[in-house]
């Protein structure tokens, strides 16, 4: 255990972003998080008092829209506000849109591809900066979820799944970047997960065979896993980390097969 590090995590008000809150604060971890609900916030607060940790650690908690102007600098603020220096950065809020990109809502897709890409650099920006200038002697790291959808385009997921491949791509190459500097980079791709994320995504549960919407549910890990490997990668020499045998495949599948094999496939399964 360790009582002086913090983590900041976004979107932990739900889904795996609370999970790894949860598997943190177990570890003895201040908490830093922010997500959009502040009830979601006041829940998680109450749960993680509720465990009666021995040294009952502070957890701060910020509502914040990521996608507004000036959210990088309002948690900048924020941390300065509260005194926190932050040892690990974990970027999770994020959300999927699923229908042809023609009949989405365009303000819907921007406000995503704003969450899922701008505030993630905006974030390791300033965070990358701060680690670099910190006078603890702490080893620092910054996790960004990415997702499996990064691996190959999705059609009906086309914006979604490239603005994941935006983060696998930023991910990998900061954590070159970085290297030096004893900053650690990692991105964890979690495949279909049982979080409110598949609804938000227009993917609600169906009995309809053979759907999109009926494979993602009936293939969803559980995010307690997801955020065991978060936990797990930390210290690690995995820069993508991938959870679960099946996405460890498609992983595999997608990275060694050629394109030509692998597109009509994705095109088969995901056009519907
Ligand atoms: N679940 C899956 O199948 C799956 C698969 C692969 C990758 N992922 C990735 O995993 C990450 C976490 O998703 P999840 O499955 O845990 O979904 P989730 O339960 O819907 O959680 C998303 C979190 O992001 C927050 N959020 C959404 N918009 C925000 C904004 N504008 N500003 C600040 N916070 C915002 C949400 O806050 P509110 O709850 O307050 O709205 C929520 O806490 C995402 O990056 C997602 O792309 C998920």
């Amino acid at each position: 255990m360790n009582s002086q590090k913090t983590v900041l995590v976004t979107g932990g008000g739900s889904g795996i972003g609370k999970e790894i809150c949860k598997r943190f604060y177990k570890e003895g971890y201040q908490l830093v998080v922010i997500s959009l609900d502040a009830d979601e916030l006041n829940t998680l607060q109450e749960e993680l008092s509720s465990l009666n940790m021995p040294n009952s650690q502070p957890v701060h908690c910020l509502p914040l829209d990521l996608t507004g102007s000036n959210a990088t600098r309002n948690v900048g603020a924020f941390c300065d506000k509260i005194h926190c220096d932050i040892d690990i950065l974990i970027n999770n809020a994020g959300f999927g849109l699923h229908d042809k990109h023609s009949d989405l809502n365009l303000d819907q897709v921007n406000a995503m591809l704003h969450l899922n890409i701008l505030a993630v650099s905006g974030l390791c920006h300033l965070f990358a900066n701060r680690m670099l200038q910190s006078k603890t002697s702490t080893p620092k790291t910054i996790i960004n979820i990415g997702s499996t959808s990064a691996f190959q385009p999705i059609p009906m997921l086309a914006a979604y799944a490239a603005s994941k491949a935006f983060v696998v791509s930023f991910t990998e190459a900061l954590s070159v970047e970085l290297k030096d500097d004893g900053i650690d980079v990692h991105c964890v791709c979690p495949g279909t997960t049982k979080t409110p994320f598949l609804d938000v995504a227009g993917l609600s549960d169906n009995t309809k065979f053979g759907s999109t919407a009926y494979i993602a549910h009936k293939i969803a890990m559980s995010p307690k896993d997801v955020a065991n490997l978060a936990f797990n990668v930390v210290g690690s020499k995995y820069i993508t980390a991938v959870p679960g045998l099946v996405n460890k495949l498609h992983y595999q599948m997608t990275h060694w097969l050629p394109n030509i094999i692998v597109q009509p496939v994705v095109n088969r399964l995901f056009n519907r």
